[in-house]
């Protein structure tokens, strides 16, 4: 008999009926409103608490059409995890945690003669006391809750024929197919195949490292089920260190003697009088013509040369020389601006092509700005929306195609350098402006249709015209 996938609330949630009708489901003082649903609806999804078999609402219907829409729901607001037991087993084989607010469980077919093999992006790990196992690439990580599911999943660091393992459980199978489709697992091609760099993926893929890609997934929002930002998490476990580090104890040498009381010079001042901007000011907002010499100044193509095969022994290469340092001359950081209150420059989507010091625009639907804005005026904690959110991105690929193993470590460098520019740029102009930590790297990916690892976000930097501060009498 085939082991049961079951839907589960996530710990400590219940479902309740509202006094208007809806249903919701709450935790303590938090409470996600659900909408309205029957009572028989409600009823079935009770079994939500223990485990709702997916298959008990895959019907036809009217109230199975009904628990499907409930528990989709649920789904979306990330509250709900997926078990899978043996027949009428009570534990946990395995439990799926979904990472992608649209992760579903389902199951890709698997015969006997397919060869597979572990994805070089998976990996095993313990977790508090649990073992879990994960990959960047994937829409859910599953906590494995019997040993002998790892050990066949050790045997798959080798090519393997389904029907060369110990499927004495079909659950097994099962679990494979659910990994084959999280792209935990992949199936190899019989005739040359053998699970190596290139069988994965496109040539996109190839170039990224395994801590590279866990990196960029776990350091971003969106493919990651995780608490992103200040959490404080072990404040009450470890102090905070001191704003600025203790002195050594050897020979002083006082620099105030040489340098003077405080610098002097045009450059010294912008510095000085840089700051972070977060409340703009929407009656008079930053216009075209500002945006155009803003990214003149900071971003434009300045002009483009190729390497010299024959100095060095590398291939030719075409490098770009732009206003602020890039490791290597690479220049894979891209600018998508959201435009939000530009005078001159509709609401909307844009590339920034630097070459041609032009913007394209790019479709995106109202909802997607939308949340793209309201992300960055939660991230400042801010009044209102930037007039202009900076989406700087990265071609991966151009900078990891010659760095390996700290390509993503200089991409992050590189988005440094290009935010202090943006920073000192926009105060010379008399505009403001914030840098911004965190960034929604699969809501990125569904608007432009790039896949995550192929280009995407890995900084933010909101502009605009800052809001005068009120001179209290
Ligand atoms: C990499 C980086 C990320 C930042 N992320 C945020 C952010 O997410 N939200 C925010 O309000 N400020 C953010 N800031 C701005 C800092 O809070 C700010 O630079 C710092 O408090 C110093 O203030 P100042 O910029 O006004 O001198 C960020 C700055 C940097 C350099």
């Amino acid at each position: 008999m085939a082991p049961a996938i079951a839907a589960r609330l996530s710990h400590g949630f219940s479902l309740q009926l509202q006094s208007d009708g809806s249903i919701a489901a709450s935790l303590g003082d938090y409470s996600v409103n659900l909408g309205r649903f029957s009572e028989p609806a409600l009823n079935r999804a009770q079994d939500l608490v223990t485990g709702l078999p997916l298959e008990s609402f895959a019907g036809r219907s009217v109230l199975a059409r009904e628990v499907d829409a409930l528990v989709r729901r649920l789904a979306r607001h990330g509250l709900l995890e997926y078990r899978l037991s043996a027949p009428r087993g009570r534990q946990d084989l395995v439990v799926i945690e979904p990472q992608l607010a649209d992760y579903w469980p389902q199951r890709a077919k698997l015969g006997n003669r397919d060869l597979v093999v572990l994805s070089r992006f998976a990996y095993l790990r313990r977790r508090g006391s649990e073992m879990v196992l994960e990959s960047p690439r994937a829409g859910a990580l599953f906590r494995i809750g019997d040993p002998a599911i790892a050990a066949t999943l050790a045997a798959l660091s080798q090519p393997r024929k389904i029907s060369t393992l110990d499927r004495a459980a079909s659950s097994m199978l099962h679990l494979l197919e659910l990994l084959l489709d999280c792209r935990i697992l992949l199936k190899l091609d019989a005739k040359d195949g053998h699970g190596l760099r290139l069988d994965e993926g496109d040539g996109h893929l190839v170039l990224w490292d395994f801590h590279d890609l866990v990196f960029h997934t776990r350091s971003t929002e969106g493919r990651q089920a995780n608490p992103v930002g200040a959490a404080y998490t072990y404040a009450g476990v470890v102090p905070p260190l001191p704003a600025v580090r203790p002195s050594w104890p050897g020979r002083r040498i006082d620099l105030r003697k040489f340098s003077g009381p405080e610098p002097n010079c045009p450059f010294a001042t912008l510095l000085r009088e840089r700051h972070s901007t977060r409340d703009f000011d929407d009656h008079n907002p930053i216009t075209l013509g500002e945006l155009a010499q803003f990214l003149e100044t900071t971003a434009r193509v300045l002009s483009e040369w190729k390497s010299d095969p024959h100095v060095d022994g590398a291939p030719e290469v075409a490098y770009s020389t732009r206003p602020y340092p890039s490791a290597g001359s690479a220049y894979e950081l891209e600018l998508y601006l959201t435009v939000i209150n530009c005078e001159g420059l509709a609401r909307g989507l844009y590339h920034y092509d630097a070459g041609s010091h032009a913007l394209v625009a790019i479709n995106a639907s109202p909802e997607q700005l939308q949340a793209q804005a309201m992300a960055a005026q939660f991230a400042m904690d801010a009044p209102g929306q930037p007039q202009i959110l900076i989406t700087i991105a990265a071609r991966f690929g151009r900078i990891s195609w010659k760095y390996s193993a700290i390509a993503y470590s200089l991409i992050l460098k590189d988005v440094g350098t290009l935010l202090q520019t943006f920073y000192l740029a926009a105060t010379d102009m008399g505009l403001g402006g914030c840098a911004i930590g965190t960034t929604n790297i699969d809501l990125f990916a569904k608007i432009t249709e790039l896949e995550f690892h192929v280009e995407g976000p890995v900084g933010q930097f909101a502009l605009g015209r800052g809001r005068t501060p009120l001179v209290s009498s």
